[in-house]
């Protein structure tokens, strides 16, 4: 499978009740070649509207950190655990999360990226099974050989002013971190996660 038939399967997707609710699914977005995929917790309501990704008022907070790491939207690939919107934005429960999985394992598998930066604590708890993200935030972690990168989600700086640089400093080490690892340099590991 190549990401264009696994977004014509998340577009066509009824294998949870999210299908009954959504009116676009939000299939992940953005270059096939990225070294990171961002993965978000599932749509909000722009995205369920335009079925993409991060293209509301939390959108506009990760691009302005994505700027200010002198790097565009369509260098990467974005992506969300759940593909799509909860009514009136709840999370995503177990069993939605658990029958959603099948498309980023195989967004993963597909780009491989080099690190995959986990936003909030819904992607952290559902990719990683971690939780309290303001601990863990800014680390490294390793599973199963991949690399993780750890941050707040963008939309927790809408209502905070001060989390927006935090999460612009987060996403400058982040490239920092793929600039070393293109030039080959081990990377400290802050935390290993059991597979
Ligand atoms: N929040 C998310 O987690 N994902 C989106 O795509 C938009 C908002
Ligand atoms: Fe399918 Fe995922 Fe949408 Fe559920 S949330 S209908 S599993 S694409």
């Amino acid at each position: 499978m190549d990401l264009e038939a696994i977004r014509k399967s998340v577009i066509e997707c009824t294998k949870c009740d999210l299908c009954k609710t959504r009116t676009h699914s939000v299939p992940g977005k953005g270059n096939f070649n990225s070294d990171v995929i961002f993965v978000g917790e599932a749509p909000g309501k722009n995205e369920d509207l335009k079925g993409e990704p991060f293209v509301g008022v939390a959108g506009k907070k990760l691009l302005l950190a994505l700027e200010n790491a002198g790097v565009t939207r369509d260098e990467v690939y974005i992506t969300n655990t759940v593909k799509c919107r909860p009514p009136k934005n709840r999370i995503p429960s177990v069993l939605e999360k658990e029958t959603c999985q099948e498309y980023i394992q195989k967004e993963i598998e597909i780009i491989r990226p080099k690190i995959i930066c986990v936003l909030g604590n819904t992607a952290f708890g559902s990719i990683l099974g971690g939780n309290e993200i303001t601990k863990f935030r800014g680390k490294v972690g390793r599973k199963d050989g991949q690399l993780y990168f750890i941050t707040i989600h963008p939309a927790a700086t809408i209502y905070n002013q001060g989390l927006i640089e935090v999460l612009k400093e987060d996403i400058k080490k982040l490239f920092e971190i793929i600039r070393e690892l293109k030039n080959g340099k081990e990377i400290p590991i802050d935390i290993e996660f059991a597979s």
